[in-house]
């Protein structure tokens, strides 16, 4: 990999390449893996956020990213590792999923989610579910054991029963904070935006060592949503997408701008169509010379980097923000939002394993795109 040119495309696109000695570590015949988590997107600014808040986001960022790795790094699949790192996400009160999901205007949990297997583009969702401990257990029971992709509220709750989904009483869910946040947005008129000031979704994609991509995510929603309102998290190809072919995604942000977007698929067939066609160039020499001489691996990183801040600067354009995490065949675990910060982390079979925060932690790994 070319250091030099690696390295100012960092500084101009925060792209990050494994190090020489990471390099010389790793075999070039060695299976790979890779894995990237995020917990949300949003305002996030380090002066407003207490060192021991800051500290309890990290953590439970590093205990999801581990669970997670730790199924790749022993053989296991992207599938398996996209549950393993989702699962400590739902259980923390941290993230608006599973416990510590926002409140419906009518004062409820409603949590959402989405699982996809880019093996053979097999996939499942839920809406609507307010008992289900795990959501993206339930999803994935959908995508394996029913003959849909997509359950919604009371129905997906049957559905569960029939397959022994661990429940929760709906108080299970309910925290304070959340609740407070509900009561502010009615008291001053605000918008879900306003109390939110992130978007607390989460979501994680992984290769695995066989070379098969999965992506997940799952989400309370929005603050205050009423009127049976769905957002992005369990829309597949939207929230979530995985095809072997290209990569696989999971946003966090304004769901209503990833659905008109339909931002996780329009990564995926963008990479997909471009990998069909080798090396584009896209124009890319006209700001980068030598860019004809880079590796094939070197363009992919750059490719999926650019394509991922391509859709979000979609998003962006229609009024909408947030973000997304993607992993390709080869390996590059990336990042892109439109928002001040993320919460997100990434780890791969080269010893990288890093979680981070805010926008300006590019030594983090973060690709952002805050002017687009
Ligand atoms: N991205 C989560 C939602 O809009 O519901």
């Amino acid at each position: 990999m070319k250091k030099a040119m690696l390295a100012a495309l960092a500084a101009l696109f925060a792209l990050t390449a494994p190090s020489a000695a990471e390099e010389a570590a790793m075999p070039a015949d060695q299976p790979k893996w890779s894995i990237a988590i995020h917990g949300g997107a949003g305002t996030l600014d380090p002066d407003r956020m207490t060192p021991e808040r800051r500290a309890a986001y990290e953590a439970a960022l590093q205990e999801a990213l581990d669970a997670g790795a730790k199924v790749l790094a022993s053989g296991g699949s992207a599938m398996e590792a996209v549950k393993a790192a989702i699962i400590p996400m739902e259980n923390s009160p941290l993230f608006n999923a599973g416990k510590g999901a926002v409140f419906t205007w009518e004062g409820r949990n409603e949590l959402d989610a989405s699982i996809m297997d880019g093996r053979d583009r097999s996939a499942g969702a839920v809406t609507g579910v307010t008992t289900i401990k795990n959501p993206i257990l339930l999803a994935d029971a959908v995508r394996t054991e029913s003959e849909h992709v997509f359950l919604m509220g009371e129905g997906a709750e049957q559905f569960a029963a029939t397959q022994g989904i661990e429940t929760a009483p709906p108080e299970y869910f309910a925290t304070e904070a959340r609740r407070e946040a509900l009561e502010r947005m009615k008291a001053e008129a605000l918008s879900a935006l306003d109390v939110d000031t992130k978007f607390g979704t989460v979501g994680a994609v992984a290769l695995d060592m066989e070379g098969n991509l999965a992506a997940g995510t799952s989400t309370g929603g929005m603050t205050g949503k009423r009127w049976g309102r769905i957002g992005d998290a369990p829309v597949i190809g939207a929230g979530t997408y995985a095809d072997n072919r290209s990569c696989a995604v999971s946003a966090t942000g304004w769901g209503e701008y990833f659905i008109r977007v339909g931002v996780a698929q329009e990564i995926c067939t963008r990479l997909r169509i471009s990998s069909v066609e080798g090396k584009p160039d896209r124009g890319w020499s006209v700001h980068y010379p030598g860019v004809e001489n880079w590796t094939t691996d070197d363009y992919a990183e750059f490719d999926a980097q650019m394509t991922a801040d391509a859709v979000m600067a979609e998003v962006k354009q229609l009024g909408g923000d947030g973000g997304v995490i993607l992993v390709t065949p080869e390996g590059h675990a990336l990042f892109s939002f439109n928002t001040t910060g993320m919460y997100r982390g990434r780890a791969d079979s080269s010893g990288m394993r890093e979680v981070a925060i805010f926008g300006g932690d590019v030594e983090a790994g973060a690709s952002n795109t805050p002017d687009h």
